[in-house]
């Protein structure tokens, strides 16, 4: 059995490169599918996620290799418009080829999307939306076909669903005449995405603004980077404000940080912004820091939410958390608590009272942000911890442990005998690993 193991409470310090963006690359690489000559994509991060996509795009008839971090996408051999129920269930992002396949094929036939339990994940929105450029929709239990000649319209979001805005955008340019969509999510990662199309040609006018108007046009190839990611970003500032040390990222923009940054300010931390990135130097114990109340962007990422969560387990006071984007979200809270943290959930409200110490366990990665979560609250917490289910974190960070071993930590992935685990995790006294841990040869010699 495969885990990720830490020995926990010394600070991390030094200097991180943040990957690309993995909310980026995987709706890019969705519109690659729109681009009749090869595009070109940098920064591409190491992600299982990644691996489904380009996946997707063979199965449909494109060519794709991989160089390093750069992707070459050749989508113009794209014949089929089925994607498998296997694939569909591999990750949520697999129905962003929904909107591309339509304005390439004329239909589309797909199944639910997969990818992390946090609540009901409908796609109701992305359905309406499509419906309203023109697309005829049918489900067949847990398949769906959409078909039609799409026209172009004004597309209204009830809600700013990034998914949904993302869909549209890519259906859009199949259209015979320009969209306008309205209360459009605001993600940096789709204005990376719009920057992404403009380079293949498409026009697109509205960036950030929450009111998009996309005009309809073939698209040719290109050479794009990926921006950096903020989740992964506000993953190591957790890490290292969680253990009181101090950490210069490198290649992200602080602004799409800000929330964050604004909450490890109000904890005590000092936030620099660098010529390239911002650093931050923790206290040895943070402080509460109010309330943190998730939104759509400029809002509090929930995907910062849970990392966040696991930093603030030593604090001094409380910090109130909130969250409003998804419905179940708190999965990784029982783990936290087999460490010996002090949280006390109420349907959307977590309150987190900081106490003097928190100490290893086993725990059970429930999601992406929850395994990551695990791991901040390992790094922090005394003695020996083992966190199962690495196939949720490699979805989301390529290479966690090696990238948190340059500052410091003490991680390593480790292969085992199956454990037995108790449900949300067993605790570790202090001091007892409870686990006779091997080095795999390849981490043995990092
Ligand atoms: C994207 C991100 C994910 C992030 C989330 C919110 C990617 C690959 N994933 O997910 O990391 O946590 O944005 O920032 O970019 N909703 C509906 N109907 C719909 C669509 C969404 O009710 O048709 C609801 C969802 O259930 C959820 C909320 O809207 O409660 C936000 O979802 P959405 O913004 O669509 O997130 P995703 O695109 O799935």
């Amino acid at each position: 059995m495969e885990y990720i193991s830490v020995t926990g409470g010394r600070p991390l310090q030094g200097e991180l490169w943040v990957s690309g963006a993995k909310n980026s690359v995987l709706p890019i690489l969705a519109a690659s599918v729109l681009c009749r000559e090869e595009c070109v994509i940098h920064g591409c991060p190491q992600l299982t996620d990644v691996d489904a996509a380009l996946e997707i795009l063979t199965q449909l008839g494109g060519k794709t290799r991989c160089v390093g971090d750069t992707v070459y996408v050749d989508a113009s051999s794209i014949r089929d418009n089925h994607i498998s129920k296997t694939a569909m269930a591999t990750m949520r992002s697999s129905i962003l080829f929904l909107g591309p396949l339509l304005a390439r094929t004329g239909s589309c036939s797909l199944y639910r999307p997969g990818g992390c339990q946090l609540g009901e994940r409908p796609i109701d929105l992305h359905l309406k939306g499509l419906h309203t450029l023109g697309a005829e929709i049918k489900w067949e239990e847990d398949h769906l076909t959409c078909c039609g000649k799409l026209k172009g319209g004004t597309v209204v979001l009830p809600y700013p669903s990034v998914g949904a805005t993302e869909n549209l955008i890519l259906a859009a340019l199949g259209g015979d005449s320009p969209t306008i969509i309205c209360n459009a999510a605001r993600e940096p990662e789709i204005g990376d995405l719009i920057g992404f199309l403009r380079t293949c040609g498409a026009e697109i006018d509205g960036k950030d603004t929450g009111t998009l108007r996309i005009m309809p046009g073939k698209l040719h190839g290109g050479t794009y980077t990926v921006m950096a990611d903020r989740a992964e970003a506000a993953t190591w500032l957790s890490a290292v404000a969680a253990t009181g040390g101090s950490v210069s990222l490198r290649g992200i923009r602080p602004e799409w940080l800000s929330p964050v940054l604004s909450v490890y300010r109000i904890a005590g931390c000092r936030i620099r912004e660098t010529q390239n990135g911002v650093a931050l130097d923790a206290p040895e114990r943070l402080k509460g820091a109010g309330v943190i109340r998730t939104a759509p962007y400029p809002g509090f990422p929930t995907d910062a939410q849970a990392p966040v969560m696991a930093s603030f387990l030593q604090s001094r006071g409380i910090t109130v958390f909130e969250e409003t984007v998804f419905s179940q979200r708190y999965r990784h809270v029982p783990a936290l608590k087999s460490m010996g943290a002090d949280i006390t959930t109420a349907s959307s409200v977590a309150v987190v009272t900081g106490v003097a110490k928190t100490y290893g366990a086993d725990m059970e990665s429930t999601d992406l942000r929850g395994g990551a979560a695990m791991v901040v609250a390992a790094l922090a917490g005394h003695g020996q911890s083992r966190i199962f289910g690495l196939r949720h974190i490699r979805r989301g960070y390529g290479d966690m442990t090696g990238k948190l071993r340059q500052l410091g930590a003490e991680i390593w992935e480790q292969q085992d005998e199956p454990a037995v685990l108790s449900q949300g995790g067993k605790h570790h006294e202090q001091g007892s690993t409870g686990a006779t841990l091997r080095k795999t040869p390849a981490e043995g010699t990092g």
